[in-house]
């Protein structure tokens, strides 16, 4: 059994988006977690654990649980920051063809380990991944989470259409590879099968029907996909399927929106596509440094508050420019800044945390501290630099003259400010599963 000793932050309910109060926060600094053989979470405590437990003390740091990922992808590691277009001409000038390399199995276990160390290595222990089309690459992405311990939801991606050859598929050969993937993989471990629908797009309408009919065959798989990212795609899928209502009603039709459904980004959605994934339990995967760095627009938060659907967050890289789901959170923020409104930290990391863990209804397993969930967690530098400590020292009215605020001003800049080098220490199931190689 094992006792880590640092400020523990977690929630125990939905933050409120006005304002700032601690409704749903709960912060207990300087406590112990405790975590069983396990590695479940037996509780925690102010008072030293006893001998019984193998103490690992981090005491001025501050723990969280590990964060969700919901929406990235494997073998995109190798393009990002690739300068110059937008999302159309980014797949076919980047993406698709860095893709291609994925058919080979020695490449496809090489980027699955790097990837998930990867993650790990930045504080996320949970993701919902896409790899590509090819068998052997969602087979070594499995098989590594396996090994990790990592909680893993993915699939196959599925693509018959409007893709170079080497990345098409057809909806024969997908189904095979799918119903064999999701026998040796859905449910086995942490690992889960998603119905992987690259987008409207790269799918015809067969394959949509197949992909819908694989969902309602098997018990819990998810579906994840893109939607309503980028206006010259949203144009292309009207004219695709000019029978739909919206992009977001193409899935619909096919019976693919439902509470284990994530589509990533829903930029160019209407009242009616909020309320319709309101209605199916589906959430959309906020990506806001892929927004931005591809230029593909400024997601409405508020609006999806307004019309109850669920938002969780993630990094899409190689579209986003980080695997950090802080560097995520604090541009999230300034999306949202420049829709006119302010997320505050606890919406945020609450969404990238329990808020996640809920929409996956993974909530039973990760997600928070509560007793009985596995301890997937993170320890995190309050600060990485100078410039940070100093401005984490005037949070704690730790300078001369200036008095300590409350904990949202310090945990914010933590947010704003950090990264992966805050990283001290990631568990996965109170395994330790990364550990910084230099102190700070
Ligand atoms: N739409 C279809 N494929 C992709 C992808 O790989 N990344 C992003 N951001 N959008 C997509
Ligand atoms: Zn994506």
């Amino acid at each position: 059994m094992i006792a880590i000793r640092a400020d523990l932050l977690d929630f125990t309910a939905t933050p409120a988006w006005q304002g700032t109060g601690l409704d749903g926060v709960r912060f207990r600094p300087d406590h112990w977690l405790l975590v069983g053989r396990d590695g479940r979470i037996l509780g925690a405590q102010a008072e030293d654990p006893g001998p019984d437990f193998e103490r690992h003390d981090h005491r001025g740091r501050l723990l969280l649980p590990g964060f969700i990922d919901t929406h990235v992808h494997c073998p995109q590691l190798e393009v990002l920051a690739s300068y110059g277009t937008g999302l159309l001409d980014w797949l076919d000038t980047y993406t698709f063809p860095s893709e291609l390399r994925y058919a080979d199995p020695d490449v496809a276990a090489d980027g699955a380990a790097r990837f998930l160390d990867a993650l790990l290595a930045h504080g996320t222990t949970a993701a919902v991944a896409f790899p590509t089309v090819h068998r052997v690459a969602a087979e070594a992405l499995f098989a590594a989470a396996a090994q990790r311990g990592m909680r893993l939801v993915t699939g196959k991606v599925l693509m018959d259409r409007h893709a170079p050859e080497g990345l098409r598929d057809d909806v024969q050969g997908a189904e095979r590879d799918c119903e064999a993937l999701i026998a040796r993989w859905h449910g086995q471990g942490r690992n889960s099968y998603a119905v992987t629908v690259r987008f409207a797009v790269t799918s015809t309408p067969a394959q949509l029907a197949m992909a819908g009919a694989l969902g309602r065959r098997h018990a819990g798989l998810y579906m994840q996909t893109h939607v309503a990212e980028n206006v010259d795609e949203v144009r292309w899928v009207a004219e695709l399927f000019p029978e739909a209502r919206s992009y977001l009603d193409v899935y619909h039709r096919h019976g693919l929106l439902h509470e284990r459904a994530v589509l990533a980004h829903g930029i160019w959605l209407d009242a009616h596509d909020r309320a319709l994934l309101r209605d199916t339990g589906a959430q959309i995967a906020f990506c806001p440094t892929s927004n931005l760095f591809l230029g593909s627009g400024l997601f409405d938060w508020q609006a999806a508050i307004d019309s109850g659907h669920r938002v969780s967050l993630a990094s899409d890289v190689g579209g986003g420019t980080s695997l950090s789901m802080l560097r995520t959170l604090a541009e999230g923020y300034k999306v949202q800044a420049l829709r006119g409104t302010r997320l505050n930290a606890w919406v945020a990391l609450h969404a990238a945390t329990r808020g996640a863990a809920e929409g996956l209804n993974l909530a039973h397993e990760i997600g928070h501290l509560d007793a009985g969930a596995l301890a997937d967690v993170v320890v995190w530098d309050w600060a990485s630099g100078a410039v940070a400590a100093q401005r984490d020292a005037a949070a704690r009215g730790a300078l001369p003259g200036v008095a300590a605020q409350p904990l949202h001003a310090r945990v914010f800049a933590w947010m704003l400010l950090g990264d992966e080098r805050n990283v001290a220490a990631t568990y996965v199931a109170g395994r330790p599963s990364h550990q910084r190689a230099t102190a700070s």
